[in-house]
């Protein structure tokens, strides 16, 4: 990683917000995209999330992580019959889509290195920042591991380095969810375009579960997750010039038991126009009216295993909580 390279991403990361706040606030119902919650303070507030006990997401997978990871390891790095004869001694290179799920990963890192010494790990991200921090934290708490950044955005291409290792890419944190079941499915046949025969997928995903424990998760008793929602229009604020009241705002989370998803939303409390001095821009709201910023889709557990099919990839094994809340599948490209 190159510090010159800093003013291209981050004036390509200005325009990619402009043109999407300006085409998510033109729709009707008005949209923007959940990518746009993770500034600074974002990403602090996404933190505290994930340590509320209503969200059990991140500390049921992290006990699955806990409890498997030796076994996910040794499957991953198992024997497919594709291996020249008389090899038995297939290393495994990581690859993270998304540098963030830290004291997760480690928990997959240290297996993969009491299995083979060292490791070669590879954390994805469009946040050249977000990567430095992931590989300092790595590098520091792990020994035997090579931190190799790359700044890419998986979820428009995914190239992996060409290596004589098996690779096991995780997309864990159930960060699938936020894709529609279409874009879910074609981001992972990039993913496995990416991959040669043998390498693997260890997937997280968040399982249906009853509206009430849902709810809870995405509208927190303390309020973490309505200044996470609001946050995005204190970054167009920041970012844009806008002139968002937050006090305007209502967040709100609903359960769509059709499409089987949360939907967060940030509802206008009453009629008002809004300005975003550097895009020339102005929206109005009628009361009530909303802006969706996210969909955190709910699988079955076998409709995981369904959609890695679909992608060209075998469900190997997977493993799940007592309460069948979360799982977590590992999956191999064929
Ligand atoms: C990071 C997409 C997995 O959908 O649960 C948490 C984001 N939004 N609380 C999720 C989120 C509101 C989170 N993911």
């Amino acid at each position: 990683m190159t510090t010159f390279l800093l003013p291209a991403v981050s004036s390509q990361i200005e325009h990619r917000l402009a043109s999407a706040v300006r085409d998510g606030l033109a729709s009707r119902p008005k949209r923007l995209p959940p990518w746009l919650f993770y500034d600074e303070a974002g990403s602090r507030l996404f933190d505290q999330i994930t340590e509320l006990p209503e969200y059990y997401l991140t500390r049921t997978e992290r006990a699955i992580l806990a409890a498997h990871a030796e076994r996910m390891i040794a499957r991953a790095a198992e024997q497919t019959g594709n291996e020249p004869a008389g090899n038995h001694s297939i290393r495994l290179r990581i690859t993270e889509l998304g540098a963030g799920s830290a004291d997760k990963t480690r928990l997959l890192l240290a297996a993969a290195v009491a299995r083979q010494g060292t490791l070669i790990y590879e954390p994805v991200d469009v946040s050249p920042s977000a990567l430095e921090a992931a590989r300092q934290r790595i590098e520091q708490e792990i020994a035997g591991v090579t931190v190799a950044p790359r700044v890419m955005d998986y979820t428009h291409d995914f190239e992996a380095a060409t290596t004589a290792d098996r690779r096991l890419v995780l997309y864990i944190g159930s960060s699938i969810g936020n894709f529609d079941p279409q874009e879910a499915a074609e981001l992972l046949g990039r993913v496995r375009a990416g991959l040669k025969p043998g390498d693997a997928l260890l997937l997280g995903v968040d399982l249906v579960k009853e509206e009430t424990a849902l709810l809870a998760a995405y509208d927190d008793a303390v309020g973490v997750t309505a200044a996470f929602n609001l946050n995005l229009l204190a970054r167009l604020n920041r970012e844009l010039g806008a002139d968002f009241n937050l006090e305007s705002f209502q967040h709100r989370a609903v359960w769509n038991a059709v499409e089987s998803r949360i939907e967060m939303h940030l509802a206008s409390r009453i009629a008002q126009l809004v300005r975003l001095e550097r895009l020339d821009f102005e929206v109005d709201f009628s009361a009530g009216e909303t802006i969706h910023t996210e969909n955190s889709y709910k699988y079955r557990p076998e409709q995981a295993e369904t959609m890695l099919a679909a992608a060209g990839f075998r469900p190997v094994e997977t493993w799940t909580d007592a309460r069948q809340w979360f799982s977590v599948c590992l999956a191999r490209a064929e």
